[in-house]
């Protein structure tokens, strides 16, 4: 379940005044939110600007300023090709192609229902088992095309069926 902006709200505020460290800034609390949640909702614009005794723009001008924030719920599973060296070598760009057209996707993005996030990585750390991708923080070893096309296929059709369930 997505959470509503009351829980938006307390979540980013625990995770607001759970941070450790001795100075707490609004970029500190910026990268608290985002590590709790993986996204800066409003909710949490507003709980850093109370919090840190800042203005809502504030709070706006150092968000935006970092191009590593996102304003938006990342997608629910997040499917990374790594296109390094190893992989590249072993047909990565095959495995990047059948991703794509399994998630009607043409490059880097996400799916328009918000359930797959597709990114190229360049060394996923597995290298002996090129070519690799990372499937919801699952790496996946010596993949073929079609076993990625089916593998993903297979999961957006059971992503479809909770949303309709
Ligand atoms: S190059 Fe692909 S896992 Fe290292």
């Amino acid at each position: 379940m997505t959470p509503d902006a009351n829980e938006l709200r307390t979540i980013a505020a625990q995770a607001i005044v759970s941070q450790s460290q001795p100075t707490v800034t609004v970029l500190s609390s910026l990268l608290a939110v985002e590590e709790e949640l993986g996204y800066i909702p409003k909710e949490a614009i507003e709980a850093v600007a109370e919090f840190t005794h800042s203005t809502i723009n504030d709070v706006w001008g150092v968000a935006s300023f970092y191009p590593n924030f996102r304003f938006s719920p990342p997608s629910r599973c997040q499917v990374e090709i790594c296109w390094g060296t190893s992989c590249h070598i072993m047909g990565a760009s095959r495995i990047a192609q059948a991703a794509m057209r399994a998630l009607g996707l043409e490059g880097e993005g996400e799916t328009g229902d918000g359930e797959f996030g597709l990114r190229f990585n360049t060394c996923l750390g597995a290298c002996a088992q090129a070519p690799v991708a990372s499937v919801g923080h699952a790496l996946k070893g010596r993949l073929t095309p079609a076993r990625t096309e089916q593998m993903l296929r297979d999961l957006s059709r059971a992503a479809q069926g909770r949303g309709h369930g």
